[in-house]
């Protein structure tokens, strides 16, 4: 059994702020264009600091993986669907191979030199506490990771 979060009300806007400014010196560095895109009237029950460590986690690997490509840009975005808000985080890189998808999420997976692989198993195990869940969007049309978070978190805002 995971270990529960200690949930508080945040708003999803400062959680994704505390994220980019963690991300800022790689984005800065690799030259990447990170676009906003989510309603700040958000507020929802979460454990902030794992929250943004998530979305930091996964900017992070955007930027890794853009850093060669000519377009270089990260969206992060929210919509919600009946049951959830979904958060997305999509990057313009050159995407993730088959052979591989199935061992992304795996502790110490790491395609990188000096990776540690824990990022987006840690990730995972951050959002199951959240009764929440992170997945890989294979048929989207660039690299796309999803955050799928219980609308029950929600809480109604103005
Ligand atoms: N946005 C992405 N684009 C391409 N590949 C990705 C992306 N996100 C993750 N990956 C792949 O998944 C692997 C595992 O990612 P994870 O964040 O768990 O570890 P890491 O990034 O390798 O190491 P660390 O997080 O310590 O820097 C990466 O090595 C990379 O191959
Ligand atoms: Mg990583």
């Amino acid at each position: 059994m995971k270990k529960k979060e200690k949930l508080e009300p945040c708003k999803l806007n400062d959680v994704l702020d505390h994220s980019l400014s963690a991300v800022s010196q790689k984005a800065k560095r690799h030259e990447t264009q990170i676009i906003k895109n989510i309603d700040k009237n958000i507020e929802l029950s979460c454990d902030p600091q794992e929250l943004s460590k998530v979305l930091t986690h996964l900017i992070d690997n955007s930027c890794d993986a853009i850093k060669d490509e000519y377009h270089k840009w990260v969206e992060v975005k929210s919509h919600e669907d009946s049951e959830n808000l979904i958060l997305s985080v999509i990057d313009s890189g050159e995407g993730i191979s088959h052979e591989i998808t199935n061992s992304i999420m795996e502790p110490y997976f790491t395609t990188k030199e000096r990776g540690s692989g824990l990022g987006l198993s840690d990730s995972k195990s951050i959002l199951e506490a959240h009764n929440s869940s992170l997945e890989y969007d294979y048929d989207a049309d660039n690299t796309k990771f999803d955050i799928k978070i219980p609308k029950e978190l929600l809480k109604e805002s103005a």
